[in-house]
């Protein structure tokens, strides 16, 4: 444990190459007597993607964006090996599972990255059913489309639904000539770190240009969020297209399509709706909420929604705008159902012009709350930094020269979660699932500008975990910090 935190704190916020063999590999699970096991390989490599006409070369999973899907049962023994045939180290990480510490995937913290041409085996329970995905937790590879859909069934309740639709959103930077690493190097100020050719007249960065002014907690159109993100996108996707080539879902009128919600973008929150149609919110990161009719709601990086959908007769938009972003339009998927013309990239839904529904106003179904207990500590978890200087942090530094909060194992936990900054954050813990004041169960928050949110869970699940944003680029700048069982 000190070494690894000893690496970090030398290496300052970026992502820190651990020395080899500072982790021991994971003891092999062997599954209990007819336990299900789940085994698939993911490798990771450089490869080509057709986001709809239009081809790129990117980083992916199974040369596909998203990656696979996994799907499982709760209960399930899954047994994920990660083929690394990136040129950098990689992991995995299970957004969301509430699984064991050393199958989290965060390198540093729970294993040794894995290296080039090198696999490594994840093997571990899913215990809640619900909608997840995964990611590499290895600098800012999920924005260069390390990410893939999981689903963990529920074995015994099927769910009143006729059809499933998984729609995850992405924000996508990698034809803009730059990587991420480029783009994050430019909003530090710290240049390219590798002598990549950079060329600061394309700064995807919008108007305002490089570590752009305007975040002063304004709101945009009546956005609750301000001005949310850091990266002018050329493109948003669903399912790895772009609108000009959307994904068509094939559904019957009248079926009830149970739409998986995930939002893998890196630096983008979206508000999302269905033209024509009420969206019934049955699950906020795969617990279920007492169910709510919408006609639209915001998705933050990391969040996922499931909703209900009895759909008409026709060819009806789901469109997720990107919230305060001026540039790259946005998200387009197409339910078909009955004749019409496909929609055009552009197209408006009248949904997305009234009240979106805030996630974490939602009340928790009664089968979802934690029990009622006392709280045994109370420990704050402050967001910190600006972006002019681009500077993240929590409790007083980077990851690395910050301290993890220290709980200990049967505690009854509250984290008083604040955000310091005049920007949203999305706030996500590791292997856990919070409770807001309400009751509502979480792994992933959006925090307004100077909000507050008091988080509360059970420490049953011992480790190092991660806690960070899930901006990508203000955790790879150091908005991170660990929760440690003593
Ligand atoms: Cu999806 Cu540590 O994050
Ligand atoms: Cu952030």
């Amino acid at each position: 444990l000190g070494a690894a935190a000893l690496t970090l704190a030398a290496c300052g916020n970026r992502t820190a190459p651990t020395e080899a063999g500072t982790f021991a590999p994971p003891p092999a699970l062997t599954p209990k007597a007819g336990q299900n096991v789940v085994t698939q390989t993911l490798t990771a490599a450089p490869t080509t993607v057709d986001l709809g006409g239009k081809t790129v070369s990117t980083w992916a999973y199974g040369e596909s964006l998203p990656g696979p899907l996994i799907r499982a049962t709760a209960g399930d023994l899954l047994r994920i090996t990660l083929e690394n045939r990136l040129p950098e180290i990689s992991t995995i990480h299970w957004h969301g599972i509430r699984l064991h510490n050393a199958a989290d995937g965060v390198p540093g913290m729970t294993q040794d990255a894995v290296e080039p041409e090198a696999s490594f085996t994840y093997e571990f329970v899913a215990p809640d059913p619900g909608t997840y995905f995964l990611h590499s937790h290895v600098g800012l590879q999920l924005d260069r489309g390390l990410y893939a859909p999981l689903i963990i069934d529920d074995p015994d309740e099927p769910g009143d639904y006729d059809a499933e639709w998984i729609v995850t959103l992405d924000d996508w930077i990698d034809d803009t000539g730059q990587t991420p690493d480029e783009v994050l190097a430019a909003l530090t100020g710290a240049g390219p770190s590798d002598g990549g050719g950079m060329d600061h007249g394309d700064m995807p960065m919008g108007d305002d240009g490089p570590g752009g002014t305007g975040h002063g907690g304004m709101t945009m159109g009546g956005e609750p969020w301000g001005d949310a993100g850091d990266v002018a996108y050329p493109h948003f996707l669903v399912n790895g297209r772009v609108p000009e080539a959307p994904e068509i879902f094939e559904a019957k009128p009248r079926q009830r399509v149970r739409v998986r919600l995930i939002n893998a973008s890196a630096d983008t929150i979206f508000a999302l709706a269905l033209g024509d149609h009420d969206l019934s919110v049955t699950h906020s990161d795969g617990f279920a909420v007492e169910p709510v009719t919408a006609k639209a709601l915001y998705l933050g990086m990391g969040e996922r929604y499931d909703v209900v959908v009895a759909v008409k007769d026709g060819m009806f938009p789901l469109v997720a705008r990107p919230v305060g972003k001026t540039s790259g339009g946005q998200a387009l998927a197409v339910l078909r159902t009955g004749s019409g013309s496909v929609p055009a990239p552009d197209v408006q839904v009248r949904e997305l012009d009234g009240e979106v529904l805030i996630g974490s106003t939602l009340e928790p179904a009664e089968t979802a709350r934690l029990e009622d207990r006392a709280v045994d500590t109370e420990l704050t978890l402050a967001l910190q930094g600006s972006m002019q200087p681009y500077r993240w942090a929590i409790n007083g530094g980077p990851y690395g020269q910050n301290t993890p909060l220290s709980i200990r194992e049967g505690q009854r936990v509250r984290i008083i979660a604040s955000n310091q900054t005049m920007m949203t954050h999305p706030l996500h813990i590791h292997g856990h699932t919070f409770a807001l004041p309400s009751g509502l169960r979480k792994d992933t928050v959006l925090l307004a500008a100077m909000e507050s949110f008091a988080l509360d869970f059970d420490a049953d699940n011992p480790g190092r975990w991660a806690a960070h944003c899930h901006n990508a680029y203000h955790q790879e700048a150091g908005m991170m910090t660990g929760i440690d069982y003593a």
